[in-house]
């Protein structure tokens, strides 16, 4: 099948490296045709942004995007003529974050406490109900912790809404974790589901850094609790595709943060760490083949991004147990650029493999 991807970053480029072998063609819109995906299929360059949508809609079979800040008008309209997986309920529920949460209560899903802030008033009232500390975040458009204030003191409230320039924002209560997990799933078009086991990530100034996988010392009735979430939420919304959700492990159990309706960072190691990656099942469910066995095929797997610079990456190439994963992006702060995967059978493996990968790790 031809698969038109709206977006064309790093996300589109793996989806088309594990969609060739399954015989799909790849086009992607993007702002320029140097982006990570351009030289991995057709390029529809949004100089003009409808004419490059609508030639990019009769060049595929069926669209899939890359981010949740894709514009639910255009999805829309483009299911007029030809599916886009996942559909307009994931997309408009996920991009923003008082949805997300309403749809999380809805279900009986736990969350941090929230409301939704709309001026400096909103902020004060939301401030008392909630408490301090609390994460202020802008309620769309927010990425690797952009968009956020971390508030621990009511003196803060004035520059706290004026770092939100004037956008709707929501409050979170902050959540006491011991770690942060995800689960990625994956949901064909006949129903069918499959699940990856959670994963432990590690961040550094709002950016994820390190994924293990699976993470340690999970007891079965976590990853069973945290598949029952995302099933709910799978069919809730009808999705078909990839869907991650991330969490924070506490004492009194799992909370949800948000959730992402594709490909996630924190499934990059399934490439090399699974019997079928993240890409490869989010393709054969959008177009309709069976999904892959998510089965780890290694013990312990690793994921370290490449963050700002590409670093010393003769290092991983050296190791007989590492996968360089370059996206072809200019360096820059805070870009994510790359990333390594680990694969080892033992946990002293593990260690000593991301003990050589220091340089990357902050
Ligand atoms: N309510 C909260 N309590 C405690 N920590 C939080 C809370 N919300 C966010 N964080 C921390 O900030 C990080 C980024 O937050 P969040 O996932 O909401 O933002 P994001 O910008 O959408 O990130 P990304 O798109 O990279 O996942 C979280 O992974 C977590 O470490
Ligand atoms: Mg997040």
């Amino acid at each position: 099948m031809k698969i038109g991807v709206l977006g064309a970053g790093q996300l589109g480029r793996m989806l088309a490296i594990s969609g060739y072998p399954l015989n799909h063609q790849f086009g992607f819109s993007g702002n320029s045709t140097d982006e990570p995906s351009a030289l991995l299929g057709h390029m529809f360059a949004l100089e003009d942004n409808k004419d490059n949508i609508e030639s990019l809609v009769a060049f595929a079979d069926v669209i899939t995007y890359e981010s949740e800040n894709t514009d639910v008008a255009i999805v829309k309209e483009i299911s007029n003529n030809i599916p886009v997986y996942p559909g307009e309920k994931s997309l408009f529920t996920t991009q923003h974050r008082g949805r997300e949460k309403a749809l999380f209560d809805q279900l009986n899903i736990p969350c941090a406490p929230y409301q939704m802030v709309d001026s400096e008033a909103d902020l004060k009232t939301a401030v008392e109900q909630i408490g301090l500390p609390a994460i202020l975040k802008t309620a769309t458009e927010g990425y690797d912790g952009k968009g956020q204030f971390l508030m621990r003191d009511e003196s803060q409230i004035t520059e706290a809404w004026q770092s939100m320039n004037g956008v709707e924002s929501i409050l979170e209560g902050f959540v006491n974790f011991k770690r942060e997990l995800s689960l990625i799933a994956v949901r064909g078009i006949d129903n069918d589901h499959k699940y990856y086991p959670l994963v432990e990530n590690t961040h550094h100034d709002g950016i994820l850094r390190l994924t293990i996988a699976p993470a340690q010392a999970i007891e079965p009735d976590v990853q069973k609790t945290a598949e029952h979430y995302m099933q709910t939420l799978l069919d809730e919304m009808d999705h078909v595709g990839v869907l991650t959700i991330e969490l924070f492990e506490t004492e009194d159990g799992l909370v949800v943060n948000e959730m992402a309706p594709r490909v996630h960072n924190s499934g990059h190691w399934s490439i090399e760490g699974a019997n079928t990656s993240q890409f490869e099942n989010h393709v054969r469910a959008i177009t309709g083949m069976p999904l892959g066995d998510t089965t780890p095929i290694h013990t312990f797997s690793a994921m370290v991004n490449i963050i700002g610079k590409n670093g010393p990456t003769e290092i991983a190439l050296n190791m007989p147990n590492a996968h360089l994963h370059l996206y072809d992006k200019t360096e820059r702060a805070d870009r994510k650029l790359g990333h390594i995967n680990i694969t080892a059978s033992t946990q002293a493996e593990l260690t000593n493999s991301i003990e050589k990968l220091k340089d990357f790790l902050p």
